[in-house]
């Protein structure tokens, strides 16, 4: 729909693991090769989280860097918002442990759990509390383990995910005319089997037998995924749009969660978008879920992409299945 949230990113960070895993190493133990991952996926290395390490630091890493370049204090954030599926803990949140770890006041702070979509998620969300005056400076966070939670057994999903976390610091603009223009998000529940862990919540709690048949791990139907994200992606791509009174090919730069090159491609081909209006990172990070969409932002901001008064639009789809998306004068 078409909203006027007149709100501003003031401030952006990422930090991601050190490690990189390219396609080789997968090459040398299952398989795959190279040429098969780079031709279906467009993904050519990823970082992957070494023992010890986990969400929390890296959401705080990227929280501490947002909060730097804002040149925000931490006392002045008044709620955490944290999209994760996978949180160090199931409890508490992954935005409890956080924001101890930041040292934030006893503000609000709590995980939003829309896989991909969840950062997108997190700033309509922000957006909201700052139009009703509940919270003037957010920090919304979007910080994933994907490694964590993919079966390294199977070839069909290892290699496609990555570990890392970016976040954003949201304020009211002192510019009416910037912020979000238009916004859509969603979700549709009869697609959950799409993207899944049959086992280790309250309707089948961990047990020998589930970690013997690999049931805590991701299941994805990859070939369906696909099919429902190319059509998903041009859709809210178009309507938003249309909610903010432009066509696509109005955008100054388009955002999308990274989950694959040929999806990104074939929906901004139809759309009309030209492809070096398009930020893509995926090559180096592959599909880091809730931090895709955030760590593109962040490299967007730093390559200087983000010219200000542009039109650029921030776009995600996943797990659930959801879908979430902004466009935003900059
Ligand atoms: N290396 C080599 N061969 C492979 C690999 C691999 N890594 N993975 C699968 N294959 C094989 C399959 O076994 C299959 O072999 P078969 O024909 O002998 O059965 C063949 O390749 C083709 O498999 P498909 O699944 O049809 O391959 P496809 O072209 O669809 O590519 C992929 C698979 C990359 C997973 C694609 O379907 C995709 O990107 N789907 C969307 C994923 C996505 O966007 N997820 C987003 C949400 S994630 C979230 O929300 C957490």
């Amino acid at each position: 729909m078409t909203v006027r949230c007149p709100i501003e990113i003031i401030g952006a960070g990422a930090s991601v693991p050190a490690r990189v895993v390219t396609n080789d190493d997968f090459a040398r133990r299952l398989d795959t090769s190279d040429e098969w991952i780079v031709q279906r996926t467009g993904i050519r290395e990823r970082r992957f989280a070494a023992t010890g390490e986990s969400t929390l630091g890296f959401a705080a890493g990227a929280c501490k860097a947002a909060l730097q370049t804002a040149r925000v204090e931490p006392a002045e954030i008044d709620l955490l918002i944290s999209a994760t599926i996978t949180p160090d803990h199931t409890l508490p949140s992954l935005a409890c442990e956080l924001q101890a770890a930041l040292g934030l006041r006893c503000v609000p702070a709590f995980d939003l759990v829309a896989a991909c979509s969840g950062f997108v998620y997190g700033l309509i969300t922000a957006g909201q509390f700052i139009q009703t005056g509940m919270a003037r400076t957010v920090l919304v966070v979007g910080a994933e383990c994907m490694t964590r939670t993919v079966d390294m057994e199977d070839r069909s999903t290892c290699v496609l995910f990555g570990d890392g976390s970016a976040a954003a610091v949201v304020r009211r603009s002192a510019h009416p005319e910037r912020g979000v223009v238009a916004a859509r998000w969603g979700a549709d529940g009869t697609r959950a089997d799409l993207i899944w862990i049959p086992a280790g919540g309250s309707a089948e709690p961990a047990s020998i037998r589930t970690i013997n048949e690999r049931l805590h791990f991701m299941r994805m139907k990859g070939r369906e995924v696909y099919k429902v994200a190319v059509t998903l992606m041009q859709d809210i791509v178009r309507d938003t749009c249309a909610d903010a009174g432009i066509a696509p090919s109005d955008l100054e730069l388009l955002i999308p969660h990274q989950s694959n090159l040929r999806i990104i491609e074939s929906a901004c081909s139809k759309l009309g978008i030209p492809s070096e209006r398009v930020m893509v990172n995926i090559d180096r990070y592959g599909n880091t879920s809730a931090a895709s969409v955030p760590l593109a932002l962040v490299e967007a901001r730093g390559a200087g992409r983000l010219t200000p008064g542009s039109l650029i639009m921030l776009v995600a789809f996943g797990a659930g299945f959801t879908w979430a998306s902004v466009v935003m004068r900059v």
